[in-house]
C-alpha cells in the first residue's frame, strides 16, 4: 500500500483526487491549512469513500510542519495542491502569491529530497503557455508571457522542478497542466465553493441559476471565435482527479520530468456553456454583454493526446455531465 501526500487536499481538485487515491487502494495523508476550504470536507470525503485518512492542519510554507509530517510518516509520493489561484486577487497582491506559492513548493521539495521521496505530482495550468502559440495546444507549445502573478508563479514553479531535476537524477516530478476544471461529484458532497462573488464562469452561472445573483456578463463577444466569446477547454473535476491517479502510477516507474496537459481536447464558447446549462438543467441563465476582461484569450483548448499515450487517460465524461454535476452540487449545499 503506497502512501501518498495531498497538499490541499481539502481543495476543488484535491478533494476529488484524494476520493480517487482511496478508492484505488492508496493511503492518505492530508495537509491543509484551510485557508480555501473547510473541515467538514474531511467528513465528507469519508462519506463518499467510507475509508480512513490522516489529516494535518498544516501550512505546506511552514518547514517545520512539513518535516514532523516527514518524519512520522513514510510517504512515497506527493501530490500538490496547495497554492493561491485567483487571478484577479494575484493582480492586487503579487507579494502574497509569490511568496506563498514559490515558498511552499521550495519547503515542499526541500523536504522531500531529505527524507528521501522523489516521486511529485504538480498541479499546473494552461495558463503557463500564455497566448496560445498554436491550437490545440501541445506539451512543447512555448511557456511564457502569463498575464497574472498567478500564471507567473506556475511558470515558475515548472522551472525549479526542472532545475531541481537536473541536479538530481532521482526527483521525478509530473506536471500537470489543467485547462478549465468545473463539474462536481455525483454524490453532491464535494464541488467548487469560492468565497464572494466568483470568478470562474462555472461558479458565477450556477449562482445565476440558484438566483444568487442577478445574470450573467459575459466578457466580450468580438472575439475571433464561433459566435465571439471566448473559447475554452472545460474537463470535469472528476476527469481530471482520475487523471492524477494515472500520474501517479507514471511517476513509480519514471524518472525525470514530464509535462501533460488534462482538458478534454474540445473547446466551447461561453454562449455554448450558457446555453448547455440551459438544456441540461431547464433554467434560465440571464445574462449581458460586457466589456473584455484584461487579461483574457479568445481561445484555449488541450491537445491530449500525450496523456493518452503515456499515461492512458482521457477524458470521458462530457458537457452535460459537467452541466449537471455543477448544478446539482449548489442545489445539494442549499438545501442543508
Ligand atoms: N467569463 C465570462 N463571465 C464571467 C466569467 C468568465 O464571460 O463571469 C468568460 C471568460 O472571459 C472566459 C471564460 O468565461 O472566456 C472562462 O473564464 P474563467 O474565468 O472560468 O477561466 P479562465 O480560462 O479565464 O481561467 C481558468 C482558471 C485559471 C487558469 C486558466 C487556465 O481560472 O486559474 O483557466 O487556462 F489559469
Amino acid at each position: 500500500m503506497k502512501n501518498i501526500l495531498v497538499t490541499g487536499g481539502l481543495g476543488f481538485i484535491g478533494s476529488h483526487t484524494v476520493v480517487e487515491l482511496l478508492e484505488n487502494g492508496y493511503d492518505v495523508i492530508i495537509v491543509d491549512n484551510l485557508s480555501n476550504s473547510s473541515i467538514d470536507i474531511v467528513d465528507r470525503i469519508k462519506k463518499i469513500t467510507k475509508k480512513d485518512f490522516k489529516f494535518y492542519k498544516d501550512d505546506v510554507c511552514n518547514l517545520n510542519a512539513l518535516n514532523n509530517i516527514f518524519s512520522s510518516n513514510k510517504i512515497d509520493a506527493v501530490i500538490h495542491f496547495a497554492g493561491y489561484k485567483a487571478v484577479g486577487e494575484s493582480v492586487k497582491k503579487p507579494i502574497m502569491y509569490y511568496e506563498n506559492n514559490l515558498i511552499s513548493t521550495l519547503h515542499l521539495c526541500e523536504v522531500m529530497k531529505k527524507y528521501n521521496c522523489n516521486k511529485l505530482i504538480f498541479s499546473s495550468s494552461a495558463t503557463v503557455y500564455g497566448n496560445p502559440e498554436k491550437l490545440p495546444l501541445t506539451e512543447d507549445c512555448k511557456v511564457g508571457g502569463t498575464t497574472n502573478p498567478y500564471g507567473t508563479s506556475k511558470l515558475m514553479i515548472e522551472k525549479i522542478l526542472k532545475d531541481i531535476t537536473i541536479s538530481d537524477g532521482e526527483f521525478t516530478p509530473i506536471v500537470l497542466r489543467y485547462f478549465n476544471p468545473i463539474g462536481a461529484h455525483k454524490s453532491g458532497l464535494i464541488g467548487e465553493k469560492p468565497n464572494g462573488i466568483p470568478n470562474n464562469l462555472m461558479p458565477y452561472i450556477v449562482r445565476v441559476a440558484t438566483g444568487e445573483l442577478k445574470e450573467l456578463n459575459i466578457f466580450g463577444d468580438d472575439y475571433e471565435t464561433s459566435d465571439g466569446t471566448g473559447v475554452r477547454d472545460y474537463i470535469h473535476v472528476v476527469d481530471l482527479a482520475k487523471g492524477h491517479i494515472k500520474a501517479l502510477e507514471k511517476a513509480f516507474n519514471t524518472t525525470g520530468i514530464h509535462y501533460y496537459n488534462l482538458g478534454t481536447g474540445h473547446g466551447y464558447s461561453v454562449l455554448d456553456m450558457v446555453k448547455a446549462f440551459e438544456r441540461v438543467n431547464n433554467v434560465k441563465i440571464p445574462y449581458k454583454i460586457v466589456g473584455r476582461r484584461s487579461g483574457d484569450i479568445a481561445s484555449c483548448y488541450a491537445d491530449c493526446t500525450l496523456a493518452m499515450k503515456e499515461l492512458g487517460w482521457h477524458a470521458e465524461l462530457g458537457l452535460d455531465d459537467m452541466m449537471k454535476d455543477s448544478y446539482n452540487f449548489i442545489i445539494f449545499q442549499n438545501k442543508k
